[in-house]
């Protein structure tokens, strides 16, 4: 497995950096495209290993999918080529291939998927999505590691509750419903704003859907979905990491094409961390006034502080001026990064799902490794932070969500090179 080499501690870091396209929006709207057999033209898909193998398992199904330039894919599904056995390997690959359930079953009234794997964060069960589908008449098969949908009629509209505001659940449900017969409403639905995205792109296919971004969406079933061009929102999660970077190097950045509404809990949390921004209607300025002082973050559903900056946020608390605690509230097993920043001198104490953090004068260097995507863009903040040089491993999980991450970091005058 590959791994960055960085030195740290670089004081020049600083400068503008491009937002890419959102990887948790382009996802879900990938697999809607396959809803119409016309062909769709999505832009400002990132191209990084998640989105290259949602397009190879959308060919696995019969489908069109093909990356045009760097960051536009034209998609179409005419009819499925659903093979006996799906192939476990490539499906386990991405938890974001259940998303391609709903217009399976919403076309042809059938499809039989591996069940996604859990991982590093948790069990990451997919109950909710299930439960919707059997709400609108399908029936669910599990056994032999593949769980099996089929619905003989049409999907019929229903009233679902989801116990938890699933993002995953919430957008299964609502690509189903489009092409439902009658109303589906979807109760503590997610609200992210990829929900809100991937709403917009169905309803330029012609589904009719309202209330997406509030707890509650109504899906008005429609005959069928035509083709369109979407552009896919800027990656909020992308933005928030390089945000922390500077606060945690105190180097000024400016980000270019990024959606500044979509990360006000943590602007929110840098404001109290000592740190001055301004923002524009694409663009965001963040200006560190030295040592950030720490605080207390919790995790919750949008528009609560997002889960996928939980551990960049641990690493700037690792070096801020007084404790912090972090309370994990969405996934049972998010702190993996904790003893590879322990390694690198943090002094970090959890409880349960809570962790408490006293900040340190600084970080020291060292080989760490990467046990999910979120944790290893943490671990990537800190070596640049630190002292030092690190060594970052495992960088294929940084890999899958983050484009041209390397590229983009030297640009903001980080020493960081890849080695096999
Ligand atoms: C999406 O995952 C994102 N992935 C995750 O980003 C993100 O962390 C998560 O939403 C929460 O915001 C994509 O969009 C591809 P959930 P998803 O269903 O849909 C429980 C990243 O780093 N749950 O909202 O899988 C589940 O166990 C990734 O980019 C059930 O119990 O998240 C978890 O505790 C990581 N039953 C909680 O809900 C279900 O049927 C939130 O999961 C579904 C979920």
């Amino acid at each position: 497995m590959a791994k960055y080499i960085i030195s740290g501690a670089s004081s020049s870091f600083g400068g503008k950096v491009k937002i890419s396209g959102s990887k948790n929006a382009a996802l879900p709207i990938m697999a809607a495209s396959m809803l119409t057999d016309e062909d769709t033209i999505l832009d400002n898909v990132p191209c990084l290993s998640d989105t290259e193998t949602m397009l190879k398992i959308i060919r696995t199904t019969g489908g069109i999918a093909e990356r045009d330039n760097n960051n536009s894919v034209h998609i179409s599904l005419s009819k499925p080529k659903q093979k006996k056995k799906p192939d476990y390997e490539l499906y386990s690959k991405l938890r974001g291939s259940v998303l391609i359930m709903s217009p399976l079953l919403a076309k042809f009234g059938h499809v039989k998927l591996p069940l996604p794997g859990g991982c590093k964060i948790g069990a990451r069960p997919i109950n909710l999505h299930l439960k919707g589908f059997s709400a609108m008449g399908a029936k669910i098969k599990q056994g032999h590691g593949y769980v099996e949908v089929t619905c003989k009629d049409e999907l019929k509209g229903s009233k679902i509750y989801l116990d938890f505001p699933s993002v995953g659940a919430t957008e299964n449900i609502m690509i189903a419903a489009t092409l439902a017969n009658g109303t589906t409403i979807i109760e503590n639905a997610a609200g992210e704003p990829e929900i809100v995205d991937l709403a917009h792109f169905l309803c330029e296919m012609g589904a009719d859907i309202s209330g997406a971004g509030t707890d509650t969406v109504v899906i008005k079933g429609v005959s069928r979905l035509h083709k369109t061009n979407h552009s896919i929102i800027p990656d909020r999660i992308e933005a928030g990491t390089f945000l922390i970077c500077s606060a945690a190097t105190g180097g000024e950045i400016k980000l270019e094409g990024a959606e500044p509404n979509h990360i006000k809990p943590l602007l929110a949390k840098l404001g109290e961390m000592g740190c001055d921004y301004e923002i524009s209607d694409e663009s965001i300025t963040l200006r560190p006034n030295g040592r950030p002082k720490a605080v207390d973050v919790k995790t919750m559903p949008h528009p609560g502080f997002p889960t996928d900056l939980q551990a960049q946020i641990m690493s700037l608390l690792t070096v801020a001026e007084g404790n912090g605690m972090i309370v994990e509230t969405i996934f049972e097993n998010r702190f993996s990064h904790i003893p590879e920043l322990c390694r690198m001198g943090a002094k970090i104490k959890t409880e349960g799902n809570a962790a408490f953090i006293e900040g340190v004068q600084r970080l020291s260097g060292t080989c760490v490794k990467a046990t999910d995507l979120r944790a290893g863009a943490a671990l990537t903040v800190a070596a640049i932070k630190a002292s030092g040089t690190s060594e970052v491993h495992d960088i294929e999980h940084i890999e899958r969500g983050y484009e041209n991450f390397v590229n983009k970091l030297r640009s903001l005058g980080v020493v960081i090179d890849i080695k096999d």
